[in-house]
């Protein structure tokens, strides 16, 4: 399985193959006419002088070669776009993403329920079927780029725009806010997580359920941690606190490969000191440090968070 792949010249999708194809004739077609170009040059700097036919050169080379070679590319490249997922698409399954500073909010529709599965900062798919993102952003422009699978799409505030992916192999690819949006636009990153249908469904039903019942003393503490430190101002933990959006859905924070944004690796050290200092990993983000609260009852709660799988 790939792991954390963020390169455009290894497309592991449909966009993305059609997209390094274009790069790729165009790098190459580019080569051959600046080679051919040294060549003449070197040839034309010849002590014997000017060639023959000077006119018929310029002409043909200056004049007639750009316009058949750009015609053809022309021509290739529009017709091989037509190729590129719509940006809309009616039978693909439909994720929403919500671009915030420096997060990323994702909505999955529940097949069983019929709700919405609220996540954040990880898109999971299925390999092979075209997965429709609906994008909005809350506060600034963003745009969502994962180089491994398609091109960019602007993410604007009060507009919905569309990009479709296929992945066409399981893997976890990298993807990164590609519009500069403040402090934290570097650390607005996410992962997308390509699995067999089967995985997908069984990840969604998993994520479909509240959140895991705190059944030791420890994990006891944790929770009410969380409760009298006010996280749930923020933060949502399905059935422990409800309906809020200001910061990411922690109900299955621990199921995550990461927390902040792709900034750090999800364990319960990592937990400890971003919820300890989050300004530390992520100069600006708006979440409030605890550096006041005692560290067997930061412990609890970074245990408890990373228990919530
Ligand atoms: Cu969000 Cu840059």
């Amino acid at each position: 399985m790939n792991d954390n792949l963020q390169s455009v010249l290894h497309p592991a999708g449909w966009d993305a193959t059609i997209i390094s194809h274009f790069a790729w004739v165009l790098f190459g077609a580019g080569a051959l006419i600046f080679v051919a170009v040294m060549l003449l040059l070197a040839l034309s700097l010849r002590p014997q002088g000017r060639p023959a036919r000077a006119a018929l050169w310029i002409g043909g080379g200056g004049i007639a070669f750009p316009i058949v070679v750009l015609s053809a590319l022309l021509g290739w490249s529009t017709w091989r776009s037509t190729q590129l997922a719509p940006q809309t698409s009616r039978d693909a399954l439909s994720i929403s993403v919500t671009a915030k500073m420096w997060w990323w909010e994702v909505r999955y529709h529940d097949p069983v329920s019929g709700r919405e599965i609220v996540s954040a900062n990880e898109i999971h798919i299925p390999v092979g079927r075209p997965v429709y993102l609906g994008l909005n952003a809350a506060d600034v422009i963003h745009s969502l780029w994962i180089p491994a699978l398609a091109g960019k799409r602007d993410m604007v505030p009060g507009r919905v725009t569309g990009l479709t992916l296929r992945a066409d192999k399981p893997g976890i690819y990298r993807g990164q806010c590609a519009e500069y949006c403040g402090a934290q636009h570097a650390k607005m990153a996410l992962h997308v997580i390509a699995s067999t249908p089967d995985e997908f469904n069984a990840w969604l039903a998993r994520q479909a359920l509240p959140a895991a019942p705190a059944d030791n003393q420890v994990l006891e503490r944790g929770r009410s941690a969380f409760l009298e430190q006010r996280c749930q101002a923020c933060h949502t933990i399905r059935g422990v606190s409800e309906d809020t959006r200001l910061g990411p859905d922690l109900t299955h924070v621990g199921s995550r490969t990461h927390i902040g944004a792709g900034t750090l690796r999800t364990h319960r050290d990592s937990l400890t000191s971003w919820i300890a200092n989050p300004q530390a990993a992520k100069p600006g983000v708006f979440m409030p440090g605890s550096q006041d609260l005692d560290r067997d009852t930061l412990d609890a709660l970074a245990t408890y968070l990373e228990h919530l799988k």
